[in-house]
């Protein structure tokens, strides 16, 4: 599993940069450490993270291992 890989189930809602705003409620992913992006996927699937769309995301997380969501965050934050 590489991030680029992975990032290609992204690219339709965040853009192939990360820059757009998903659904027209997500930030940009673009500019966030990989910590924190990490931070947040993990808290979408442990309910620790997430705004009023975010089943959304955790219908696309439970797809993921727990390496291709590590691989992801470190590809997307070297947009
Ligand atoms: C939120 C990453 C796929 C729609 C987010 C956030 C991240 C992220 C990091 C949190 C942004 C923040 O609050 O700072 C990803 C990755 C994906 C992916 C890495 C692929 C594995 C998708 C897809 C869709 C989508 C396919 C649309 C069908 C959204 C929406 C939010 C969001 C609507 C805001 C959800 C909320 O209310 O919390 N995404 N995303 N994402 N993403 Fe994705």
């Amino acid at each position: 599993a590489d991030g680029r890989g992975v990032y290609v189930k992204c690219i339709g809602c965040h853009g192939v940069d990360g820059s757009k705003h998903a659904l027209n409620v997500s930030p940009p992913i673009k500019g966030q450490s990989a910590g924190e992006l990490e931070r947040k996927l993990f808290g979408y699937l442990d309910g620790s993270f997430g705004g009023d769309k975010k089943i959304v995301m955790t219908n696309v997380l439970k797809k993921l291992s727990e390496e291709d969501i590590r691989e992801v965050s470190k590809y997307v934050s070297e947009f």
